[in-house]
């Protein structure tokens, strides 16, 4: 099974997303799947710019020459896309939106009735047939992924693929200040990846366990007024 990993983290390797994803991946290499990651962050990927030429021109191609080149084979390769954002105002960030806006180039102009009897494009080539995403929020409520979701579950089927699971750890401020609190979710992950590589899928059990809030809103609030306290520190305020 080969599996292609996008970090849409604007941290990459410091965020808490890859911390999520790292995770994931070291348990589907367990389970004996290839798997590759990208940091988006350290990629040029412009917006598309609609100008179409991969429909009616070079069926398949996009006409920008940028990183993206880099990324398409593993797209067209890979059995299982992990689109791993935080959310950024409310849904994915930036930079993995445009990696997803750029895929377009995967589709002809026509249109046709799908298998779920909507009104969409047929392929040049095939997304990798499952998504799975991985996400952390700032914020404490498990709704502040609410619309992510959505999108994600949406872009899949209109790629013709299917969403087949979400890791999504919201309250990243707290566990920021507190790591410690995210390791037993961290093992609890690597099995989930375990389980994604040797079964083609993760027990919806075990993902709502995963996706329970760490800490309570209580706890949060506490943790987060030490977070206020060493922000102001680093702005220079020496009192309230
Ligand atoms: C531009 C920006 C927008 C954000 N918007 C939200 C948001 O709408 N809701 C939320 O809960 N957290 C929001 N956050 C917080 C991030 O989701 C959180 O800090 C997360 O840990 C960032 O991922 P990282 O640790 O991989 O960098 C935002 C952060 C940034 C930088």
């Amino acid at each position: 099974m080969n599996i292609i990993a996008l970090n849409g983290s604007a941290r990459g390797l410091r965020g808490v997303t890859w911390k999520l994803l790292n995770r994931l991946l070291k348990g589907l290499e367990e389970g004996g799947a290839q798997t590759h990651a990208i940091q988006l962050k350290d990629h040029v990927i412009s917006p598309c710019s609609a100008c179409l030429t991969c429909m009616h021109k070079t069926p398949g191609l996009c006409a920008i020459n940028d990183d993206m080149d880099t990324i398409y084979p593993y797209l067209k390769d890979s059995d299982i896309l992990i689109m791993a954002t935080p959310v950024y105002v409310d849904n994915m960030s930036a930079q993995m939106k445009a990696v997803m806006d750029r895929c377009i180039c995967c589709l002809e102009p026509f249109l046709r009735i799908d298998t779920a009897d909507r009104v969409r494009h047929p392929f040049i080539w095939n997304m990798p047939g499952k998504f799975f995403l991985v996400s952390t929020s700032g914020f404490p409520e498990t709704e502040s992924f609410a619309p992510l979701i959505q999108t994600y579950r949406a872009q899949a089927a209109n790629f013709g693929s299917y969403p087949i699971g979400e890791i999504c750890i919201p309250g990243s401020i707290a566990l920021q200040m507190a790591p410690h609190l995210l390791e037993p979710r961290l093992d609890m992950i690597q099995h989930a990846g375990k389980m994604l590589s040797k079964q083609g899928g993760v027990d919806p059990s075990l993902l709502e366990e995963i996706n329970k809030p760490i800490v309570t809103r209580e706890k949060y609030l506490e943790i987060a007024a030490q977070y206020e306290a060493w922000a102001r520190k680093s702005r220079g305020e020496t009192g309230r």
